[in-house]
């Protein structure tokens, strides 16, 4: 999954570069600044006073010493001054430079804590707005593997307008699923029913419904034969050559339907290009319904489009799964974000869309 929204101390990522919230300096300071310091060792600081310092919205870049990743990105953020001073470009500036950085030194994964939504005031909801847009604009370009790291009580505050919609949805359809549905015919309380008469009145209404199905079974088959003949057919046909395409070979033609490539698929989909690759050249390829969902999203396909390509999976939608209900309420509402998807998912404590 090229994009990741993950709760963790970013001095324990095992990435190749952890991207710094740095002040100026780049001498340390306090927040996650001074915790990597302190992970990292004095050998940090001492490589920081060598760079002269850093402009916002800009990075530079130092070896990581005693963390576990290679490389510390040191960006500094703006400070927040209600949002007329340039700050949502100098921010988005932090991201791009860095993830520009990162990939010139062949890091392949880059973990970013929410620049200046600390001690710089930048409020949290828009800082994860900037940080998820400017990491997926790049996303759609390069291939990267991106974490977005929430630290300790930061709560992903949900730029999801339907969050509610979403947890009365799922009450509902967990209603259904659990059987608030009318309950089944109840059978006659005994002693009441009158066996002879109404063991009659039934023999004869099955006798009605048999001759009906069979009337109705005529003319379908007087259809279906005038159907052969006419250009129907084609159509006939060609839903027949999909009811055995396999997943890999129905993904590949609404693809090409959309017009899309490939590359812009797997990436809108924020699935690995590795992955698209098996995918590709395996016609048998058994994706996870997380992938499914993912392309469905990234197709824009509606509900009973992608009740098919689940099909073609081996999946089918589950109304006793979160998950499933999430992806469900969005694709019935056209809303096919899957960043909003995953930031709903992501409350819920469920995995995200797309895959690695
Ligand atoms: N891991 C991940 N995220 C962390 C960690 C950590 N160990 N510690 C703090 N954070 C989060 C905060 O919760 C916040 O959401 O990092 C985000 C950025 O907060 P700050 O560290 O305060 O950074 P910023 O708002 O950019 O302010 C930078 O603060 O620490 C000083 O020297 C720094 O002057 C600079 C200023």
């Amino acid at each position: 999954m090229p994009f990741q929204i993950v709760r963790n101390d970013i001095t324990r990522m095992q990435v190749d570069a952890i991207v710094n919230a740095a002040n100026s300096s780049l001498l340390g300071g306090g927040g996650v600044d001074g915790a990597i310091h302190a992970a990292a060792g004095p050998e940090l600081r001492a490589e920081c006073a060598t760079l002269g310092g850093c402009d916002v919205g800009e990075a530079k870049i130092t070896a990581a010493y005693r963390l576990p990743a290679k490389y510390v990105i040191h960006t500094v953020g703006p400070i927040w001054r209600g949002g007329g001073n340039g700050e949502r470009e100098l921010l988005t500036a932090c991201y791009r430079n860095a993830l520009a950085l990162a990939e010139a030194n062949g890091c392949e994964t880059v973990a970013f804590p929410l620049i200046s939504a600390g001690a710089y005031g930048y409020p949290e909801s828009q800082a994860v707005a900037v940080a998820e847009e400017t990491i997926r604009a790049y996303l759609m370009e390069h291939d990267l593997t991106v974490y977005l790291v929430l630290y300790g009580p930061t709560e992903l505050p949900t730029r999801s307008r339907v969050l509610l919609e979403v947890l009365r949805y799922i009450g509902w359809a967990r209603q259904a699923a659990a059987g608030a549905m009318p309950a089944p015919m109840a059978p006659p309380p005994a002693g009441t029913e009158d066996r002879p008469r109404r063991k009659r009145e039934a023999e004869q209404a099955i006798r009605v419904e048999e001759a009906a199905r069979e009337k109705a079974r005529r003319q379908v088959y007087a259809a279906a034969d005038e159907a052969m003949a006419t250009p129907l057919m084609a159509a006939v046909e060609e839903l027949l050559k999909r009811t055995d395409e396999g997943f890999s070979a129905a993904l590949l033609r609404l693809i090409d339907e959309r017009g899309m490539t490939d590359a812009q698929a797997y990436r809108r989909a924020n699935v690995d290009r590795r992955l698209f690759s098996k995918i590709r050249s395996n016609p048998d390829y058994r994706p996870s319904k997380s992938t499914v969902f993912a392309f469905a999203v990234a197709l824009r396909l509606t509900l009973p489009e992608t009740e098919d390509l689940l099909r073609k999976a081996g999946f089918a939608f589950s109304d006793a799964s979160k998950s499933d209900l999430v992806v469900k309420f969005f694709l019935e509402r056209h809303l096919w974000d899957i960043d909003e998807i995953n930031e709903v998912l992501y409350q819920f404590d469920l995995p995200l869309l797309g895959s690695l």
